[in-house]
């Protein structure tokens, strides 16, 4: 029998993770199956195939396991975005909205020079805040954004509302809505 799985059936539901009402969207058990990993690469990719990145951009924290095997694949460098105070040189920051309160994005300002073409990736789009502060922080450094790259989105968030309104090419394997 031929596997038919999708992307999204390797995608396991936790109800009421990390509070109660939360339906958690895991990708461990996607990053888990050889096959599943390898076409989430792939699809991420597949809009963006015979362009040139000069750098694959992730956001902490499972944006870096996409990111890495894209930047991989691509031949480019990997650069991290991460939450505050993880990393050790001179960074500029961003901070963004969460549903309650704020956090703050970093990235090292030497990591992107004026003009580099920049995918972004991460692994769920939901507001947007968070791939918003990384696109800020990319323009910030000179650098572009060419793609937004994601496995999921929850359309009923207006992450991608969002960043589309900023000009940006989002890319998406799934959506889960209604929950
Ligand atoms: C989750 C997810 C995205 C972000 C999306 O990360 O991995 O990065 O939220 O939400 P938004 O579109 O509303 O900004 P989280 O902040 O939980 O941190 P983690 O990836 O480090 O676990
Ligand atoms: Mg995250």
């Amino acid at each position: 029998m031929p596997n038919t799985k999708q992307v999204k059936d390797y995608i396991r539901t936790i109800p009421d993770f990390p509070h109660a009402g939360i339906m958690f969207r895991d990708v461990t058990t996607l990053f888990l199956d050889p096959r599943g990993f390898r076409m989430a690469v792939d699809q991420l990719l597949h809009p963006y195939a015979g362009m040139r990145f000069d750098k694959v951009a992730g956001l902490e924290a499972r944006g870096f396991i996409m990111g890495g095997a894209i930047a991989h694949q691509l031949s480019t460098g990997f650069v991290p975005i991460r939450k505050k105070g993880k990393l050790p040189g001179k960074t500029i920051e961003q901070s963004y909205k969460l549903e309650y309160g704020e956090a703050t994005m970093e990235l090292h300002e030497d990591s992107l020079q004026p003009g580099d073409k920049v995918l972004l990736v991460d692994d769920l789009l939901a507001t947007g805040g968070t791939a918003e502060a990384g696109i800020k922080l990319i323009e910030k450094l000179g650098a572009e954004v060419i793609g937004c790259s994601f496995i999921i989105d929850l359309p009923d968030l207006g992450g991608r509302a969002k960043l589309e309104a900023m000009g940006q090419d989002v890319h998406v394997l799934c959506d889960f809505e209604g929950d």
